[in-house]
């Protein structure tokens, strides 16, 4: 079942930056890499940290700001540990100026 969510203006998440939203039950990650939208929950799987007050690194990773551990941006793939548990990505979309997430 679509269950498409608005959650930002897209000129809201900074190129090669994140903005952190309302998902709902619990907050999104947003990331602007070089103009394309991806999201992912925001809590690192490793403990209870924003990955929004990450940083990007090797163009496509968010490394968590508490232990350094990263995740693929557009998968939510664990990279590198302390990281082992993968985190939810959500479908992008564009439309009018917005970001919706399929969560
Ligand atoms: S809380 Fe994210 S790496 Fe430990």
């Amino acid at each position: 079942m679509s269950n498409w969510q608005s959650v930002a203006d897209v000129n809201d998440v900074p190129e090669g930056g994140t903005l952190v939203v309302d998902g709902g039950s619990h907050p999104v990650c947003l990331y602007n890499l070089g103009g394309e939208i991806f999201a992912t929950h925001d809590t690192c799987s490793h403990g209870q940290a924003s990955l929004g007050d990450g940083f990007i690194v090797d163009d496509c990773e968010i490394e968590c700001p508490l232990h350094q551990g990263t995740f693929d941006i557009r998968t939510g793939k664990a990279k590198a540990l302390p990281c082992k548990v993968d985190i939810a990505s959500y479908p992008v979309k564009i439309e009018a100026g917005k970001v919706f997430i399929q969560i």
